[in-house]
């Protein structure tokens, strides 16, 4: 359907097409004309939409805030759990994970080979050593945020130091591919090169998404991808930049009993930082970490 020039635009910013998203929609022509995916209107964040994600993602820094102050060996990741429920609820968030397609609890914390995922239990206990990425996602007014980060206890050997390392450099790397109007496959291609030239892998199976609007939402944002690759990234896009980078093998299992927890199948460890990022007209603005 022709959207008139003088009419409201599809943003709902009350200003006429013309003067708002006409030329944006005639530059996703141009991209899609030439042979490339675009987005969606649906998946396009502006001003005031944004500024409420923001408010999203302000509760869920302060519960990775709060987990960084009081991880400890010796305590459980239910604890982390419980840190993560609390934070939240009281600053009037929703744990987006929790009864998500089924998950049993708040946070996701995956210690040293789980790949993702990981189920926070009393019978977990963290050891000097172990390295955990404790993944939080947050609903505040019906809006999304979600990152996560890693810690290590104790005394961790250096190779897994450089593995977590090496994982969180993968994410500053991929972040600085975040350009309006080029492909989103440059972000996995920077992330696959840098992983790889230490020695490392990528899983493939599970990727980034789109977030904001939904938990997870248009597009499917994978970290193996090539140069020139994917959908073209529009102001106003907003996604996750989460590799997870393994020190041996990229192949992955999931525990069939139940089925969430991702592991390494090699058993080696897998450590992952995750960012939210927009898309805005002069590169991007990171939005959670
Ligand atoms: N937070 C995870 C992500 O980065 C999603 C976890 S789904 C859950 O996409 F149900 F396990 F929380
Ligand atoms: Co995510």
């Amino acid at each position: 359907m022709k959207i008139g020039r003088n009419t409201p635009c599809w943003c709902n910013s009350g200003r006429k097409y013309k003067q708002c998203h006409e030329a944006f929609d005639n530059k996703l022509a141009h991209f899609y004309n030439e042979g490339f995916d675009v987005p969606d209107h649906d998946i396009i964040k502006v001003g005031p939409e944004i500024d409420r994600i923001k408010e999203s993602a302000k509760i869920n820094m302060a519960a990775l805030d709060a987990v960084a102050e009081k991880i400890h060996e010796g305590m459980t990741t239910l604890e982390i759990d419980e840190i993560v429920s609390d934070v939240t609820t009281s600053m009037g968030g929703i744990c987006a994970p929790l009864n998500y397609d089924g998950f049993p609890k708040s946070v996701c914390t995956s210690v040293n080979d789980q790949v993702c995922h990981g189920i926070p239990s009393a019978d977990v206990v963290l050891q000097s050593g172990d390295i955990i990425n404790v993944d939080c996602s947050t609903i505040l007014n019906d809006f999304f945020s979600d990152s996560s980060r890693m810690f290590m206890i104790g005394e961790v050997s250096e190779e897994k130091q450089r593995l977590v390392k090496v994982a969180k450099e993968c994410c500053d790397i991929g972040l600085k591919e975040v350009k309006p109007w080029e492909p989103i496959g440059n972000v996995g291609a920077a992330i696959k090169e840098h992983a790889h030239a230490n020695g490392y892998t990528i899983v493939r199976e599970i990727g980034g998404h789109g977030v904001g609007f939904e938990f997870h939402e248009e597009p499917w944002v994978s970290y193996v991808t090539d140069w020139g690759e994917g959908m073209i990234m529009a102001p106003g896009m907003m996604f996750t930049i989460e590799p997870m980078v393994n020190m041996g093998k990229h192949s992955i299992k999931t525990d069939p009993i139940n089925g969430w927890e991702v592991t390494t199948i090699d058993g080696l460890p897998s450590a992952q930082w995750e960012y939210q990022v927009l898309v805005t007209e002069d590169g991007y603005e990171l939005i959670s970490w």
